[in-house]
């Protein structure tokens, strides 16, 4: 059985933590697909070619435990405006998605152009003010140096840089269910997301 589930939106919006809960509850396979570009990010900060690093990325460098920084979002997001580098991590994700018992995919373009014919599109998104208050509670509780007003001028800058680059930029797929989680208690978000994905699994 092949099934597709794209879950496309802005940082720290909920995507993760959906995705994973979607994937244990349906028992499919999960990729992370910022964290090939965090990966990418963290090579090129290492002084490593941009294009080069994406093409020899391998699966063991997703484990780097570096990339959850904020030093490492930046870096994902502006290597991730290169084609030559979106292109390099065109077919693992192709093939991840494709892979037998399914797989939930989480990024800004799975749903719009790496697999447009996901079987579930679902996009996760939250008002900037929120999504900085999460990702700067999770930061600060990891004991990361970062101030709310840092955190939200970062939200904005990888926002405005992700969703305006000529390649594959974060938009909503037409045929996406929009699930908005700025007033959703993460049971909620998750339970949405699950509900999007049963509708349509009990009628394929
Ligand atoms: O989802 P994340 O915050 O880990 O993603 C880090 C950056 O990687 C994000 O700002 C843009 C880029 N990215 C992308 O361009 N396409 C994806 N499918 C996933 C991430």
């Amino acid at each position: 059985m092949i099934f597709t589930v794209a879950i496309d939106g802005p940082a720290a919006a909920g995507k993760g933590t959906i995705s994973k809960a979607v994937a244990a509850h349906f028992d499919f396979a999960h990729l992370d697909t910022g964290l090939l570009y965090r990966a990418v990010g963290a090579k090129v900060n290492d002084g490593m070619d941009a294009v080069h690093a994406a093409e020899t990325l391998d699966p063991s460098d997703l484990n780097r435990d570096d990339l959850r920084t904020s030093d490492a979002a930046q870096a994902a997001s502006k290597v991730a405006v290169n084609p030559d580098v979106r292109a390099a991590l065109v077919d693992f994700q192709r093939n991840f998605a494709t892979r037998e018992g399914g797989a939930v995919l989480d990024g800004r373009d799975i749903g719009t152009v790496i697999c447009p014919d996901a079987d579930v599109k679902l996009f996760v998104t939250a008002s900037a003010a929120c999504r900085a208050d999460r990702r700067y509670k999770e930061l600060a509780g990891k004991g990361q140096d970062v101030t709310l007003e840092g955190v939200l001028v970062d939200v904005i800058a990888r926002d405005k840089r992700d969703s305006e680059r000529a390649e594959a930029p974060m938009i909503v797929a037409n045929d996406a269910t929009l699930i908005d989680t700025s007033d959703m208690s993460i049971e909620q978000a998750v339970a949405a997301a699950i509900n999007a994905v049963d509708r349509i699994r009990t009628q394929s």
